[in-house]
């Protein structure tokens, strides 16, 4: 499923039924722009929520775009989050997630983010390490308070997926090993600070197979069953995220909802339906439901290249660089079509490369790249003196909401200043 689609006859970008030529008049600056569909995105969540049913809970990965607009449109449909920072705690909150809707991640939280969770009282802390949940037992203590806490697993299950976003496997720094898992229900059992709540899970990001997610689950299954035995208050089971999209690739991962029925399945064959079922997607609910229009600078061709040279770079959209990523880029008032141009940014830097594209014998004015819902504007930055790009909301086709860009002489000031 894809956010963008063609008006009938003009072939132009639509966004949600909304054109995205309608943008650089919009935005005078006439920088990058980030537009996003918030009606795709709430049907998305919508059909998975349903999908896992009256005792499941979707946690959004917020990491995965956190625009309030965003956050505010899934929390009104029930979604809870999945958060890293106490900021993302604070956000979340504040866009009208209720408290017992969050679950909080990350290697190194610290103290003062595990105060806040605390005080705040979210669902639960998702611990990943025996010296973290050390750490929170005496945080919980001072607060006079019990932490609720989930154990990360670490199930030692490899994905088929980039090294960069592989996160289930031995090496990784994610989630507490096998052999520390007796001693983290020990230090529960111990302690009137600590309720452990649950077994989480998270192995890793563009799942393109159901079967890798279900490996961790059923651990995550066993050793609830385990606890439970052992008195422990498990109320819990959290699979973690990770569903891949359709980038464009020819190879269409199983839609959310597949996961969410089939993690239904195992967790009633392992006697465990009594308790919480919680996912934790970001990608899968936002990434097809944004698009990055930008105009083009120029093109240049050689004897042997071509290239075409765009407004947007690896500040505003660094998958490419990082990951290898290859995003659709088009035309944004015509259908692709031959021959091929190299799409690269203006970032000084030789990764700042979009890869190949259709864009027609002479390049279009402007070029809309697809499916950047999740994991653009949040990774972006100001590399090069390059200001953060603007955002755009659709909703009913129409424009909703607006995050300008803060503008360069915002950042000349801020730079100034240091
Ligand atoms: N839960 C935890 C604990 C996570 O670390 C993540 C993502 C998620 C859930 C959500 O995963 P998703 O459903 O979005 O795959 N920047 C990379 C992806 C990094 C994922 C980090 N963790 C990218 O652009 O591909």
């Amino acid at each position: 499923m894809s956010g963008l689609t063609r008006h009938p006859e003009t072939r132009a970008a639509l966004l949600g039924g909304f054109p995205l030529s309608e943008v650089f008049r919009l935005q005078r600056s006439h920088g990058p722009v980030y537009v996003y569909d918030l009606d795709g995105m709430e049907r998305g969540a919508r059909d998975l929520a349903e999908a896992l049913g009256p005792n499941g809970l979707v946690a959004y990965a917020a990491k995965a775009n956190c625009a309030g607009s965003i956050l505010r449109r899934l929390a009104g449909v029930g979604i809870g989050a999945d958060v890293v920072s106490g900021a993302e705690l604070e956000l979340a909150r504040r866009s009208g997630v209720p408290t017992e809707k969050i679950v909080m991640s990350g290697v190194a939280k610290s103290d003062a983010e595990i105060d806040l969770a605390l005080a705040r009282g979210i669902r639960s802390l998702q611990v990943e390490s025996i010296e973290e949940l050390k750490r929170i037992e005496a945080r919980a203590r001072a607060q006079a308070v019990r932490a609720r806490v989930s154990l990360r697993l670490n199930p030692n299950v490899n994905i088929d997926s980039h090294a960069h976003i592989a996160t289930g496997h031995d090496a990784a720094k994610f989630g507490v090993a096998r052999e520390a898992w007796p001693v983290a229900a020990a230090l529960a059992l111990e302690s009137d600070s600590l309720a452990m709540v649950g077994v989480s899970v998270h192995v890793g990001s563009m799942l393109r197979k159901i079967e890798p997610y279900l490996a961790a689950a059923r651990v995550v299954c066993e050793v609830a069953r385990d606890w439970l035995g052992l008195g422990l208050p498990i109320e819990l089971v959290d699979f973690g995220g990770g569903f891949g999209i359709d980038y464009g690739s020819g190879e269409v991962p199983p839609a959310p909802r597949e996961f969410a029925l089939r993690s239904r399945e195992l967790q009633a064959q392992a006697g465990l339906s009594g308790l919480q079922l919680i996912v934790e997607p970001g990608r899968s609910l936002v990434g097809a439901y944004g698009a990055l229009v930008t105009s083009v600078i120029q093109s240049k061709v050689s004897s042997t290249h071509r290239w075409v040279m765009i407004d947007a770079g690896m500040n505003d959209l660094i998958r490419p660089a990082l990951y290898g990523a290859h995003h659709r880029i088009e035309p944004l008032d015509r259908t692709p079509s031959g021959p091929s141009w190299r799409v690269v940014g203006p970032v000084c830097e030789s990764s700042d490369d979009f890869g190949q594209h259709d864009l027609g014998d002479s390049p279009p004015a402007a070029v809309v790249i697809r499916d950047v819902g999740a994991y653009g504007f949040t990774l972006a930055s100001e590399y090069n003196g390059r200001a953060l790009p603007a955002e755009l909301f659709v909703s009913a086709g129409k424009l909703v909401g607006t995050s300008p860009s803060p503008g360069t002489e915002a950042w000349i000031e801020r730079r100034l200043r240091a």
